[in-house]
């Protein structure tokens, strides 16, 4: 990654929309069920008069040690903020899902939160959102400034704090770092070295590892009853057992899951940076979009954190990875918004109900994206006025010159391009195409079209394998045969009757295989048997249990597909898609012989049979092909 500050050194200039004193209404005292004493309303505005300044990546913003030394320490107050204050980390998180009260006078109803998914607001809506928790953490920042002392040290400090933004998290690019991992460090470490205003360096509990309930109130918990959230003191990653009280996080474990997972994420985010479709396709999985689609990227990267709080909607928000997760994805759709500039949110069918918009309502640009107003009128933003990021003071290192074009697309290329894009019949593994008058050939591009129901009540995924699978599930994520997957993000309380589809692309491992001398030739036929052998799929729930391909969620299919693709002449063009999709249904993905498993307990692996209801927890029930929980009455039970 290139610093881009050099670029934008020359583009800061001070910025006034809307507002510039945005401090309108902070109104002290809890917002859930007690009415506050100030019936104004709270302007979300994001960082106004401090110039529009890029969103850094963690690892470029590391790198700029006195505006991280603030913004860790800006990080570290927002999170010991008191509970009860409207504009706490705790609050601010509490919108997106539990403790499921109002927020800023605005009455809602429901086991939900504020947040839509499946929905075509699912993008917007968190712009505002991203920048109502951006305005705060700025807040602390320019705060913390003035505790310097007068003089050189603290102008400096206050230079540095009016950079502070939202850094994001790229989980699709290839580590910088090899040996740190697709997760920075920066998000794993206990500790965090700062330096104080007054000028001594110390250690503190580093604010990225965790969110530290102070107190944690068992009862805003507790509606989710089939999990541990109620317990668990802080925010818990991808912990061994979810279900258990005492749970603790594996973060270790967890950069290696992201890290196993990388390459397809790259590669989907670049089929769906680099195809058109319209806007309401590409941000959500509610409209029937092919290609794949950003809700459905995003969803996956939820669920390699497991049963932690960010595998679960409606306790995501609490962990501050999901602040760095969705910044990503603001800034993926606002690259999308640049390259196709004319598509947009239109009018669509709310496909689940959310606290303050019913099921089956229709819902377009100009709905509010309630709680946020965008003044003390009440005024609330709406995907139309949203649709230009830099009203809210930031936009992001790719975006900030303006690029033409080519220079997005070159960019997209630098950061995303697929190693191999196309396999052709000459055993090459090129990925421009050289010659000038499209003579050569042109190569095949492998997928497999995932197609599932979106929500089953609890987050599961469909993964892809060259090579057969481990025996045991728990290994799949970070199996070396394992390709990719595509996931639906879900929970007890989420039911919709959304089918997606999505794709997990195979080249690139093919083209790995052809390498290690296990793929003979990339020749269509040759491909196609090799595939009919080696290519398994499997179900798996976010608690890594497997649902069993003999009884899978209704409606579910998985079909490999090949489709020709003319590969580029430049680094500034993409590659096109030039016939239809040849399906292949004879390669069926090799479903297992469940009953050639090993016995539990008998072998040296201990493998729970899938389909087996576990009385503790909950699970697949063979018998009615669906998901239940123990002990719970659930909103989309029939
Ligand atoms: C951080 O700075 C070092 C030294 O200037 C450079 O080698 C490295 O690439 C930078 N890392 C990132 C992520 O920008
Ligand atoms: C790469 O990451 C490893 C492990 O986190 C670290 O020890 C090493 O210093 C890093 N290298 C660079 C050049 O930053
Ligand atoms: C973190 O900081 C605390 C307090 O300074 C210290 O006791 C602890 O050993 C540190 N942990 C690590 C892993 O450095
Ligand atoms: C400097 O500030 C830090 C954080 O407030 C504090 O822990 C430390 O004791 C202070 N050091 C001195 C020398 O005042
Ligand atoms: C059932 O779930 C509990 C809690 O997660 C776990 O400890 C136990 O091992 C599970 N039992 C089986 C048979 O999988
Ligand atoms: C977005 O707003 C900025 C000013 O804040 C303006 O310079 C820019 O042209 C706008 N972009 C679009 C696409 O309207
Ligand atoms: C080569 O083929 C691509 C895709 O069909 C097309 O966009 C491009 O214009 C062609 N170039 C030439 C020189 O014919
Ligand atoms: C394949 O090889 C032949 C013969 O060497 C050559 O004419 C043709 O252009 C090659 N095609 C590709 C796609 O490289
Ligand atoms: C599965 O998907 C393939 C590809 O879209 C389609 O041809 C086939 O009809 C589907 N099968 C079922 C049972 O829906
Ligand atoms: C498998 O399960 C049996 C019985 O529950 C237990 O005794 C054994 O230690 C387990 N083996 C492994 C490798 O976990
Ligand atoms: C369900 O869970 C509860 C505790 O939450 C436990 O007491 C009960 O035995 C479990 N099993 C069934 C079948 O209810
Ligand atoms: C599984 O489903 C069947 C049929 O719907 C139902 O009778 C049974 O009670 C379910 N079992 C569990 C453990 O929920």
């Amino acid at each position: 990654m290139k610093s881009i500050l050099a670029a934008v050194a020359g583009f800061l200039f001070s910025h006034s929309f809307i507002t510039s004193s945005h401090a309108v209404a902070i109104s002290a005292g809890p917002s859930c069920g007690i009415s506050a004493q100030d019936d104004s309303y709270f302007s979300v505005v994001g960082v106004q008069g401090a110039g529009i300044y890029p969103r850094q990546e963690l690892r470029e913003l590391e790198n700029d040690s006195e505006t991280w030394n603030l913004f860790i320490q800006a990080f570290a107050r927002f999170q010991a903020m008191d509970q009860s204050e409207k504009l706490s980390y705790y609050q601010i998180a509490g919108i997106h899902g539990a403790p499921f009260g109002p927020w800023d006078n605005v009455k809602g109803e429901g086991l939900t939160g504020y947040c839509p998914h499946v929905s075509n607001l699912f993008g917007t809506w968190h712009r505002p959102y991203l920048a109502l928790f951006e305005q705060i953490l700025h807040d602390r920042a320019v705060e913390i400034a003035k505790e310097y002392p007068e003089g050189e040290s603290r102008h400096r400090a206050e230079q540095a704090a009016s950079k502070v933004r939202l850094p994001y998290w790229d989980w699709a690019i290839d580590p910088p770092n090899s040996t740190e991992g697709v997760m920075p460090a920066s998000l794993r470490r206990p500790n965090a070295t700062v330096r104080f205003p007054n000028g001594t360096s110390g250690e503190i509990p580093n604010p990225l590892l965790q969110y530290t309930f102070h107190p944690l109130h068992y009862d805003d918990f507790s509606a989710l009853a089939e999990f541990q959230f109620k317990n668990w003191e802080t925010t818990i990653r991808y912990p061994l057992d979810g279900y258990a009280v005492h749970a603790t996080s594996r973060n270790d474990e967890l950069n290696e899951r992201i890290g196993a997972q990388q390459t397809n994420n790259r590669d989907f985010l670049y089929k769906i940076l680099t195809m058109y479709q319209p806007f309401n396709e590409w941000s959500t999985k509610a409209n029937g979009g092919k290609i794949g689609n950003m809700e459905t990227l995003h969803d996956g990267v939820h669920n390699t954190f497991g049963l932690g709080h960010i595998g679960i909607v409606e306790v995501s928000a609490f962990d501050p990875v999901f602040w760095f997760h969705h910044c990503n994805i603001d800034r993926i759709m606002a690259i999308f918004q640049s390259r196709y500039p004319d598509t947009w949110v239109e009018d669509a069918i709310q496909r689940k109900a959310t606290y303050t918009m019913p099921r089956n309502a229709s819902q377009g640009p100009a709905s509010p994206l309630a709680p946020f107003h965008m003044n003390a009128k009440g005024d609330m933003w709406t995907s139309t006025t949203s649709r230009n990021w830099t009203s809210f003071g930031y936009t992001y290192p790719e975006l900030a010159t303006n690029p033409s074009n080519d220079s997005l697309t070159l960019a997209i290329n630098n950061l995303y391009k697929p190693a191999t894009q196309g396999l052709n019949k000459n055993n090459t593994l090129a990925t421009l195409n050289l010659d000038p008058n499209n003579r050569t050939a042109d190569a095949v591009d492998w997928m497999a079209e995932v197609t599932m129901p979106s929500d089953i009540q609890i987050t599961y995924s469909v993964r892809a394998f060259l090579g057969a699978p481990h025996v045991d599930p728990k290994n799949w994520p970070t199996d070396p045969n394992y390709v990719g997957q595509v996931a639906s993000l879900s929970s007890p309380r989420m039911d919709s009757d959304v089918m997606v589809t999505a794709n997990i692309v195979l080249t690139d491992k093919l083209a790995e295989k052809f390498k290690a001398g296990e793929l003979k030739s990339l020749k269509k036929g040759d491909v196609a048997a090799y595939l009919k052998t080696e290519f398994h799929w499997r179900i798996q729930q976010v608690d890594l249990s497997e649902i069993p391909r003999t009884n899978p969620p209704h409606g579910l299919n998985v079909t490999v597909f090949c489709v020709p693709v003319h590969l580029p002449h430049s680094e500034t063009e993409v590659p096109v898609w030039t016939g239809p999709f040849e399906y292949k249904p004879a390669i069926d993905g090799n479903p297992p012989d469940y009953d050639a498993l090993p016995v539990p307990g008998a072998g040296s692996v201990n493998v729970t049979k899938p389909g087996e209801f576990n009385e503790t927890s909950g699970g697949w029930n063979a018998t009615s092909g669906g998901w239940s929980w123990n002990g719970t009455t659930l909103e989309g039970d029939e």
